[in-house]
């Protein structure tokens, strides 16, 4: 379990004053999860992540991994606690020079690992992430994809119980992404290992996470299992990440009507969100019917979180306001989630 309390960071900034990369976070991260923190650029998610391992220190706050409170600790076991942590990059920082097995070697090489140990080790985590074959190869001559799997398996030999990644998909097409994703997926599960994904993609958190932190201007401003921030997103950094923010979505000239018939009091947006069963069953077509509301659907998706559907719908409903409001609540009894949005921009 990691717990992050309190933790603010404030660097040096210019003309003397201060940049401040995180204001009071606090996050737990319970053992076994794979923990998506997710941000705009400049939002501290990099900082967040150097901060958990200590690479930073916090100005102020804790940090407690497994128990140990590693803000408190001597350099030396300090040393040893991030041997418990580790970390994967962007840009993969593989040494050229070396092979692929000598890449993953490298941190059992370090801590004084004899030959035959470092085979014992190594040669398991390469069949693990789907290496063997290249083994003998160095990172010129193997593909982006392939070099992650070198970094997961560089960060697993030292038998990590927290796996940090910051942004190590970014770099990779959406079918190799996915690909990594699967294995990560794969080692939190096989190895009960912890991960902290940080991303800006709301795809990896939707494909891997557990739960989810927004981090915006150095603030935790929303947090919960995946599949509630997808189904009502409470924040609106939250909404503009999931693209879901409807004027988005729509035409110029369709988005000028609804406009329109918003401000002539006649129409009302609502957005509903349908999870598990409720998306294949035909309520709107029922809710149509029962209320004699005319619906326009504007924007619609289809999703799949942790196995279970997931949809969302951007209508316009026209009628007596009287029985739009029936509708907004019999939608509710059949489990959809409605908000009725007041505006577009
Ligand atoms: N060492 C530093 N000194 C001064 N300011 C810093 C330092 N590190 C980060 N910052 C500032 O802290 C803020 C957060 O930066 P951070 O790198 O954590 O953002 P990020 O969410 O990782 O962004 P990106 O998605 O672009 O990687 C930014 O305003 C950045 O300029
Ligand atoms: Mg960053």
């Amino acid at each position: 379990m990691i717990e992050i309390r309190n933790v603010f960071q404030r660097f040096a900034g210019p003309n003397g004053g201060q940049v401040e990369a995180l204001h009071n976070v606090n996050l737990t991260i319970p053992q076994g999860e794979v923990f998506g923190i997710i941000g705009r650029s400049g939002a501290g998610k990099s900082t967040l992540v150097r901060t958990l391992n200590l690479l930073t220190r916090p100005t102020e706050g804790d940090i407690v991994v497994n128990g140990r409170t590693l803000t408190s600790l001597s350099s030396g076991d300090l040393r040893e606690a991030r041997r418990e942590i580790g970390m994967i990059f962007q840009h993969f920082n593989l040494l050229s020079s070396r092979t692929v097995y000598e890449n993953v070697a490298l941190p059992l090489e370090l801590a004084g690992m004899k030959r035959a140990q470092i085979d014992e080790a190594v040669l398991p985590l390469l069949e693990l992430v789907g290496l063997t074959a290249q083994k003998d190869r160095y990172p010129s001559q193997i593909s982006g994809g392939q070099k992650q799997r070198v970094g997961i398996a560089r960060a697993l030999a030292s038998k990590p119980k927290v796996l940090l990644s910051d942004e190590a998909t970014s770099a990779l097409d959406p079918e190799t992404t996915r690909a990594i994703l699967d294995l990560l997926r794969k080692i939190n599960r096989e190895l009960n290992l912890t991960i902290v994904m940080i991303t800006h993609q709301m795809e990896v958190i939707k494909q891997v996470c557990d739960r989810v932190a927004v981090l915006d201007a150095g603030r935790v401003v929303e947090t919960g299992p995946v599949l509630d921030v997808f189904l009502q997103p409470h924040h609106e950094v939250t909404r503009a990440l999931l693209g879901d923010v409807i004027a988005q979505e729509l035409p110029p000239t369709l988005k000028a009507r609804v406009v329109e018939r918003l401000a002539k009091g006649n129409a009302h947006l609502l957005r509903l969100a349908f999870k598990g069963s409720g998306v294949d069953q035909p309520v709107l077509s029922e809710t149509i019917r029962r209320f004699e509301l005319d619906f326009n659907i504007l924007h619609g998706q289809i999703d799949e979180i942790q196995g279970q559907a997931f949809g969302s719908l951007a209508v316009l409903a026209g009628g007596d306001a009287v029985k739009v409001a029936q509708a907004m609540a019999w939608l509710r009894e059949q489990g959809v989630v409605v908000e009725e949005l007041s505006h577009v921009e």
